[in-house]
């Protein structure tokens, strides 16, 4: 009698601890329900779902002679920016990395609406040197400055080190956006109680809590994850401006602006804005809210808070785990502030 062939037998062991696993599940979590409530409210069609409750006369109010400076003005948002401070009779400072370019969106918006009033200051906010010099420089007009408008930002998506040591996206989102607020204090403070400042930040940081990694040393590097961790800082800071100087007649707010197609995006999201082609919001849908919280009395809005389509919205999605890690602050602000 033949006996049976004996049976391959084929064994994968996959070792994988519950802590990873659980990582893991809540990493997928997060991306899931991101790109979910993103999809349903940050796209164009979220714009005009949500604008029908805006009420148009909240846009409507002028800001003659106040001096609003606006951080990368020369493109996207920014610029909507600028322009949308510019058409209400601000007087506009614009801060652009490139002279060239810089001139070029000053000119247009000074032809497009009939402000003079629009300045170009030439500052790369990827260098603190850079900034140092352009903050003691602009000191000099010896102005009050009424609204900061942190825009400037990118999402780099491989691992670029500055000439001053540091990784790029952290360098001009976070390093950036923090010694420019922080060194322009003391101006803002001479527009008190009317000051404010507006970091224009991302829903991407629902995906990311607050790291202390800030130059993102360990692990294997995303840039898309940097941006997240990035807009995370920006949004905890904000909190933790409004808690620190809440005395000084400065109101501090973050804000997302949805998805909209700007040069930034189209380079370094290509996927996802030709992915999202027709469905992505303009420019000046994405400057919406910056211009409604730079335009609406102190008393309506949230110092700290964070903002969304002209309302103050939720800083965590739900189930996410993101609350806690805002203790964090104060180290990455001490982080921060040996570099000032
Ligand atoms: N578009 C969106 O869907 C979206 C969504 C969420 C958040 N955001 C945020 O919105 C802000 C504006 O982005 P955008 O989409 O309008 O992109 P954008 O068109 O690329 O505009 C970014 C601006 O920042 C400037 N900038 C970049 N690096 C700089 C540096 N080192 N020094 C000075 N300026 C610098 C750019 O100058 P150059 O022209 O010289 O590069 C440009 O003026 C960013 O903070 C971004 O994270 C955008």
């Amino acid at each position: 009698m033949q006996s049976a062939p004996p049976k391959a037998t084929l064994r994968i062991q996959i070792r994988i601890s519950l802590s990873s696993l659980a990582m893991f599940l809540l990493k997928a979590w997060r991306s899931t329900a991101f790109g979910v409530y993103g999809y349903l409210n940050f796209t164009k069609s979220g714009f005009l779902e949500h604008s029908k409750n805006f009420n148009p006369e909240d846009m409507a109010r002028r800001i003659d002679g106040k001096n609003c400076v606006v951080t990368g003005a020369n493109s996207g948002i920014g610029y909507a920016t600028a322009h949308g401070l510019a058409s209400r009779g601000a007087t506009v400072y614009m801060v652009c990395r490139n002279k060239e370019r810089g001139e070029d969106a000053v000119s247009k918006i000074q032809s497009s609406t009939s402000n003079r009033n629009v300045h170009l200051e030439v500052c790369d906010l990827s260098s603190v040197h850079d900034i140092k010099s352009f903050t003691s420089r602009f000191k000099e007009k010896d102005i009050p400055v009424h609204v900061l408008v942190n825009n400037a930002g990118l999402l780099e998506n491989t691992r670029v080190i500055t000439s001053e040591g540091n990784e790029l996206n952290f360098a001009v989102n976070v390093l950036g956006t923090y010694c420019m607020t922080e060194l322009m204090l003391p101006l803002l403070e001479k527009s008190q109680p009317d000051a404010r400042v507006i970091t224009v930040a991302s829903g991407g940081m629902y995906t990311a809590p607050l790291t202390t990694d800030l130059q993102f040393n360990s692990g294997e590097f995303s840039g898309l994850e940097q941006y997240a961790r990035n807009k995370r800082v920006q949004v905890a800071l904000t909190e933790k401006w409004a808690e620190k100087y809440g005395d000084k007649g400065i109101g501090f707010y973050a804000m997302h602006p949805g998805w909209a197609e700007t040069p930034g995006v189209a380079k370094s999201l290509a996927g996802f804005s030709k992915s999202l082609e027709g469905k992505l919001r303009t420019s000046e849908e994405g400057a919406d809210t910056v211009i409604w919280l730079a335009l609406q009395p102190k008393e309506k809005l949230v110092s700290g808070g964070f903002y969304f389509d002209r309302a103050e919205a939720s800083k965590h999605l739900p189930f996410a785990a993101t609350k806690s890690s805002h203790d964090a602050i104060d180290s990455i602000v001490d982080t921060l502030n040996s570099f000032l």
